[in-house]
């Protein structure tokens, strides 16, 4: 999810301060498979921390939505089930305190926690992103309030004590319907309980397999990846200096079923973010993209962002979106968006027009869960690079191939 400003500057650089800067010695990743026994905490704990992973569950209505899994907060530990989200910095859960607008998910009850200890900072934000698949319809539509505070938080029976994190104690309807009680931020600079996780050793890095629900088993693994899930070499990417914690990688040309136009071979910065369904690009580039896919897909006026296009034409639309980066050896690799993104289902008041799968929002160009659940993605904070394979999955049933063996970089 991708905060507007409120939020930002209040959250993360306000009242936490900086995050401390994860360490730049270029650690050579080893692909280890995931053998860590639950329950060994102790002893994991002398010698540092294996990774281990961590079930998602996908929020599919229609489509793919988001991939969510549980954390614990408190003493004794309290369950919440969060997006673990590459697109945000910190952790909010939502408080027994809220009330009403909170009722349909579970929430922190911090009365009930012997450790929780409450800060006296309020803060209250909107999102510019997030979990749905539509744009926003204005700007006060994902607004939540939050409380700041510190408890013990921890996961998969592993805690951290004293992580700061922020409790939603209000937030208007458009969350009504998630699933989940919030969200942990996984940026690219570690932050809360996975900088705690670092602290007690830990490796930087983590893998995530966000697949289709049709394949299911979707997890996160903290700490290295999960070797079962990687069915391909890994190719690497650097994040762009200056990248400010943000998962991003410049992309040099944008091409639509084998077809680009000047305006598309430009360089862009492309976000990527675990915790936004759909695809963002600026107008210009979302025009530019529809354009070579079928001139009937059109602004959808009662949604500013959005595009539409009728529901009788659209699933005989190619719409191969390869968008290509440099790998960390300099050779060009694609990542592939299939047609099957195209439609990402009717407009809730126009059953008879189709949302096309990317909103335009300006000075933004970011992939989301519809890009990421076609790969297995690697997410290495110590040596501030993206690393991606094929996850297994057929193409036929929306797996990604990495068609350029030339950029692969062996580990
Ligand atoms: C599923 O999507 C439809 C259409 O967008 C929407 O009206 C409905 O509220 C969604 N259901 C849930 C449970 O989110
Ligand atoms: C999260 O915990 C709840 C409550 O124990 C459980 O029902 C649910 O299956 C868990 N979800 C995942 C993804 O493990
Ligand atoms: C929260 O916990 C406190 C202390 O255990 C309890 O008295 C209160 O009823 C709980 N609130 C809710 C909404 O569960
Ligand atoms: C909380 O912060 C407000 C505004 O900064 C201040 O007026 C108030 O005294 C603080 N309360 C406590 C308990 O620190
Ligand atoms: C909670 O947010 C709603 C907007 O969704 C607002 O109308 C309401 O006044 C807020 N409640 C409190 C207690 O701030
Ligand atoms: C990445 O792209 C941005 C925006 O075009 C540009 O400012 C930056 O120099 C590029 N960085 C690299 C390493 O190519
Ligand atoms: C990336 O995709 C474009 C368009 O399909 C293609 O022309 C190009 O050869 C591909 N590049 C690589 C490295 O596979
Ligand atoms: C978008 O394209 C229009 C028309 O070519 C141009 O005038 C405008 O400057 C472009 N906007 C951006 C942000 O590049």
């Amino acid at each position: 999810m991708i905060f507007t400003a409120g939020f930002l500057v209040l959250a993360l650089w306000g009242l936490f301060g900086v995050a401390t800067d994860v360490s730049h010695n270029s650690q050579k990743v080893t692909l280890t498979p995931r053998k860590v026994p639950k329950g060994h905490v102790a002893g994991l704990r002398k010698r540092g921390l294996s990774s281990f992973s961590v079930p998602l569950i996908d929020q599919f209505n229609g489509t793919d939505l988001q991939w969510y899994g549980n954390i614990t907060v408190g003493t004794p530990p309290q369950i919440l089930p969060v997006v673990f989200d590459t697109g945000s910095y910190t952790l909010e859960v939502e408080s027994t305190t809220c009330g009403e607008p909170c009722a349909n998910q579970v929430t922190f009850n911090a009365s009930a926690s012997s450790t929780y200890i409450g800060l006296n900072q309020t803060v209250t934000g909107a999102f510019s992103t997030g979990g749905g698949v539509g744009p926003l319809l204005y700007d006060t539509e994902f607004m939540q309030t939050w409380h700041a505070g510190q408890d013990t938080v921890g996961v998969a029976g592993i805690s951290v004590p004293n992580v700061q994190f922020y409790t939603i104690v209000n937030q208007t309807a458009a969350f009504a319907s998630d699933p989940y009680s919030g969200i942990l931020g996984m940026s690219a600079k570690a932050q809360g309980l996975f900088q705690g996780l670092i602290e007690q050793g830990l490796p930087a890095i983590f893998g995530m397999y966000i697949t289709p629900k049709s394949i299911g088993n979707a997890e996160i693994t903290l700490g290295g990846v999960d070797e079962s899930k990687i069915h391909s070499e890994v190719t690497w990417s650097d994040l762009p200096p200056n990248s400010e914690g943000n998962w991003q990688l410049n992309s040099s040309q944008i091409s639509v079923n084998g077809k680009t136009t000047t305006f598309l071979v430009t360089e862009r910065t492309i976000i990527f973010d675990s915790g936004t369904s759909n695809m963002y690009f600026d107008p210009n580039t979302t025009e530019a993209v529809y354009a070579l896919i079928s001139p009937d897909i059109q602004p959808y006026a009662p949604e500013l962002g959005a595009y539409g296009i009728a529901c009788d034409k659209i699933d005989s639309l190619p719409a191969v979106l390869d968008l290509t980066f440099t790998s960390i050896t300099g050779q060009p690799f694609n990542l592939t968006i299939p047609s099957s993104e195209l439609n990402v289902g009717p407009f809730p008041n126009d059953p008879l027009t189709c949302q096309t799968m990317i909103n335009s929002l300006e000075g933004l160009w970011l992939v989301g869960g519809s890009m990421l659940k076609h790969y297995y993605s690697i997410w290495d904070l110590t040596s501030q690079r993206m690393g991606f394979a094929s996850n297994g999955v057929p193409e036929s049933a929306g797996g990604g191939v990495l068609l350029c063996n030339a950029g692969v970089a062996a580990t």
